[in-house]
């Protein structure tokens, strides 16, 4: 951005402050420590980095072997997407993979999270791997250390292999899944030390299966339902032990799951309780289950005669343990203590609540928060992440080619306020992936929702900064937030 450089804004800030103290007769220090006095470290470690997901960002879709996923058949059904829009090309990253990788490294990012599409590896979902596939992620592994920028790879952001029969309602699919993730981290576990298996197991069940808003499009019953979030959380256990067996030893192993954040109305410890009840309870088919290794009483009751059917060793495999816990941050609901058999209530949202761009996106910057407090005193996990925050916004390009998102500045500030206030707490949070590093092809809203924090002219693939980007490269300098 030409007109916020960095100096300039440096010197915007000592000006201020100069101004302010001029009169004064503060000695130089306590000058310098008010200047910094309302800037939040974050801990000396912490890791900053972006998000992205395959089908999202890569395009060639036909290229080096790799057969559809579901995605490519949704997307290329009339009526799915928004104005009928495909993954077919998205950002062509698969091309401009460098581009992007030197997007990252302006940034000043340490840590990068990306997917790997099943169907590049094996484009059936099963049999012999592709190694043109493979190769394909080995250079961007290999362009990312160049520019020392850690590899965080997502095993499964939803782009299942269209041959797999059943898809998600096959038990048989969480086993093909193990056999694919045993194989990449066995390749690529020499330089990536880091892995997430499943990307928000919601999004591809329930979204896919339930309400067909998402691929593959099916509306289908509770009982078969939960059956496929069955196989989709067994999926993830069989690939942690995959990866254990497979990887070098040391690798590390945790999830990236959108849990609903239940936000206490008061803070006091009666509606923190019921927060954290919620947490619980209201995430026991996903992360819960994971977590503890067993279903919650309360879901299965829920549930009655339509909870999954489990065979012998299924729950053991799901508890596997983890090394971190990855959470997708986007959206609070606000819950409150009240006297039924549950200990709480979930908060009806008024009309009147804020939102970004994309019609499911409330503002509630605390959400972050308590995404990480709940997790953390409920099942004390050893490391977490923030593996997604952001927002779409209505971003416009001027002729001077900027793009001044000063909502999403605002979004992101004060999401990172509240995550400072959990690292100052010391719940053990590492790191921060901000969604999303460029504007992609946002599932069934086509490219009509951005994003990211560079803007993509989808016609000619050309990347821009926003002044998002701007700020961002600032926090990440400072390790700070103010
Ligand atoms: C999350 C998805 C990600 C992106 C963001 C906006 O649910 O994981 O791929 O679409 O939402």
């Amino acid at each position: 951005m030409k007109n916020v450089t960095r100096r300039r804004f440096g010197k915007t800030l000592a000006g201020t402050a100069a101004a302010t103290f001029a009169s004064a007769s503060l000695s130089r220090l306590a000058f310098a420590r008010m200047a910094t006095a309302s800037l939040q470290r974050f801990p000396s470690n912490f890791l900053w980095g972006c998000a992205t997901a395959a089908y999202q960002i890569e395009g060639a879709v036909n290229e080096d072997g790799r057969k559809p996923s579901v995605w490519d058949t949704f997307s290329h059904t009339p009526g799915n997407t928004f104005q009928g829009e495909t993954g077919d090309v998205a950002d062509d990253s698969y091309h401009l993979y460098k581009e992007d990788i030197n997007l990252l490294k302006n940034l000043g990012v340490s840590v990068y999270r990306f997917s790997i599409s099943w169907s590049r590896i094996f484009p059936d979902g099963t049999g012999q791997p592709n190694e043109k596939g493979l190769a394909y992620y080995q250079h961007v592994v290999d362009e990312l250390l160049r520019n020392n920028i850690t590899p965080y790879i997502t095993l499964f952001h939803w782009d299942l292999p269209q041959a797999l029969p059943g898809g998600w309602q096959s038990r048989d699919t969480a086993k093909a899944f193990a056999d694919y993730v045993g194989y990449v981290s066995k390749q690529l576990s020499d330089r990536v030390s880091h892995f997430f298996t499943i990307n928000e197991f919601k999004c591809f069940t329930d979204l896919g299966y339930k309400t067909g808003k998402f691929a593959p499009g099916m509306k289908l019953t509770d009982a078969p339902v939960n059956q496929i979030r069955h196989n989709a959380v067994l999926a993830h256990g069989m690939a942690v032990q995959a990866i254990r067996a497979n990887a070098k030893s040391g690798t590390q192993i945790g999830l990236a799951e959108n849990a609903t954040v239940y936000v206490p109305v008061i803070e006091d410890s009666e509606q923190i309780e019921a927060a954290r009840r919620a947490t619980r309870e209201e995430n026991a088919q996903f992360l819960t289950v994971v977590m503890e290794g067993k279903y919650t009483d309360g879901y299965l009751e829920r549930e009655g005669a339509n909870a999954p059917k489990v065979e012998a060793g299924d729950l053991k495999i799901i508890g596997s343990p983890l090394d971190f816990v990855g959470l997708n941050v986007y959206t609070p609901e606000y819950v409150r203590a009240d006297s039924s058999p549950t200990g709480y209530a979930i908060e009806t949202r008024q009309s009147s609540y804020p939102r970004m761009a994309s019609d499911w996106l409330y503002i509630g910057p605390e959400v972050i928060y308590w995404a990480v407090r709940n997790v953390g005193d409920i099942w004390k996990p050893r490391a977490l992440y923030i593996t997604e925050n952001g927002c779409s916004a209505d971003d416009v390009i001027t002729a001077d080619g900027r793009v001044e998102d000063t909502d999403r500045v605002m979004y992101l500030r004060n999401h990172l306020t509240h995550l400072h206030r959990a690292a100052s707490e010391g719940y053990p949070i590492k790191g921060y992936f901000l969604w999303s590093l460029l504007d992609n092809y946002e599932w069934a809203d086509g490219y009509s929702k951005r994003f990211g924090i560079h803007y993509v002219d989808f016609k000619t693939q050309k990347r821009t900064p926003k002044l998002s980007a701007e700020w961002y490269r600032e926090v990440i300098s400072r390790n700070a937030v103010e």
